[in-house]
This record gives structure tokens, C-alpha cells and sequence, in this order.
């Protein structure tokens, strides 16, 4: 499932590929990230890890409607790395992964996560919202995102405070994490 997964994140096209290969590298680390988090304090990793890696999935359908226009020369102007990633970091990725997760008939909690992870975590998917999110920080932090906020903080992060997660485990977290990427080969 994680290769036919890895192999949606690629592109003919060099600029949409970079953005792809952050994506895939945050999507995957926010995957791991979660899974841990669940591991350590209860819940189904097994959840936690799918909806980790699925949670930005509209951000893929963005990246390929922009790969299809560019194609086919639909571009009234060029289009830079700048104003993808600004595209890529407003709500039309949430609108957009939600009606993807629809069509497929994902379950909850997946088109909670997708919909609501950028949203306050509250009511039945909590703590997951509050994982996806912590693995936003995160992410950020070490460089995995395309979010590129340079001045994220993990360790005092409201999602860090909600899980109880003190600044020794974020670090044991971050480098599960590093580990986890070094060793897989996908
Ligand atoms: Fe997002
Ligand atoms: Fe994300």
C-alpha cells in the first residue's frame, strides 16, 4: 500500500515533483509521528498511521489539477514554487481532500482528519487531530513540510501540551522519526 502510495507523488513536471517529494516526505513522517504518538498512549496505530499519511491528500489532487493545466498550456501566467506553496497552503486542500475521501467512501476517522486538521481539535477524534497537527510543528521544525515555517516550536505547542507530551518525549519522537526514514527503503 505504501508504494502504490509513494507512486502517486511523482511528476513529469520538475516543479510540481519537488513539491511532491515534500509532500510525500511530510505525509510519510506525520504517518510515523502518529502511529507513535498512538503507540505510546493508546488508540489504533494502525489508524493513526493511515490517517498521518492521508491527512494532506488534497494537496496531491491540487499538485495534479496544477500538473494537467500546465500540460496542456492552460496557464494564463507561469507559475513559481512561491505561489504553488501558497496554494498549497490554504483551505482548498482540505475542501478538495474531503470530497477525494468521499468519493472513495473512506470511513471515519479519515474524512475527519483530512477536513478538519488545520481546524481547533474537538469532539470524538480529538487526540487524533491534535497528533496530525502536532506532526505539522514537527514536521516544520525538521524540515519536511512545505510550509516552510522556520520558527515552529514542537516542544511548547498547544498539540504537545493537549497529548502531555513532555519536550524528552518530543525528542525521542523526532528521532523515531529520523530513523524511521533513514530505514525504509520505498
Ligand atoms: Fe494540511
Ligand atoms: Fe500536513
Amino acid at each position: 500500500m505504501l508504494v502504490s502510495q509513494k507512486q502517486s507523488y511523482t511528476s513529469k513536471n520538475s516543479l510540481i515533483r519537488h513539491q511532491m517529494d515534500k509532500l510525500w516526505e511530510h505525509s510519510f513522517a506525520s504517518a510515523i509521528g502518529c502511529r507513535w504518538i498512538f503507540q505510546k498512549f493508546g488508540g489504533d496505530p494502525c489508524v493513526a498511521f493511515l490517517a498521518g499519511l492521508l491527512h494532506d491528500i488534497g494537496k496531491l489532487g491540487v499538485l495534479k489539477v496544477i500538473e494537467h493545466i500546465q500540460s496542456q498550456d492552460l496557464m494564463t501566467q507561469e507559475i513559481t514554487d512561491k505561489s504553488i506553496t501558497d496554494i498549497l497552503n490554504g483551505s482548498l486542500h482540505t475542501e478538495c481532500g474531503y470530497t477525494l475521501v468521499k468519493a472513495w467512501n473512506l470511513p471515519e476517522p479519515f474524512d475527519v482528519a483530512i477536513r478538519d486538521h488545520h481546524d481547533e481539535p474537538k469532539g470524538e477524534h480529538e487526540t487524533l487531530l491534535s497528533a496530525i497537527r502536532l506532526m505539522n510543528v514537527v514536521t516544520d521544525q525538521m524540515g519536511m513540510s512545505v510550509r516552510n515555517s522556520e520558527d515552529a516550536c514542537s516542544y511548547s505547542s498547544a498539540e504537545a501540551l493537549a497529548l502531555g507530551l513532555s519536550e524528552i518525549q518530543i525528542a525521542e519522537l523526532e528521532i523515531h522519526i529520523e530513523d524511521s526514514l533513514e530505514n525504509m527503503d520505498i
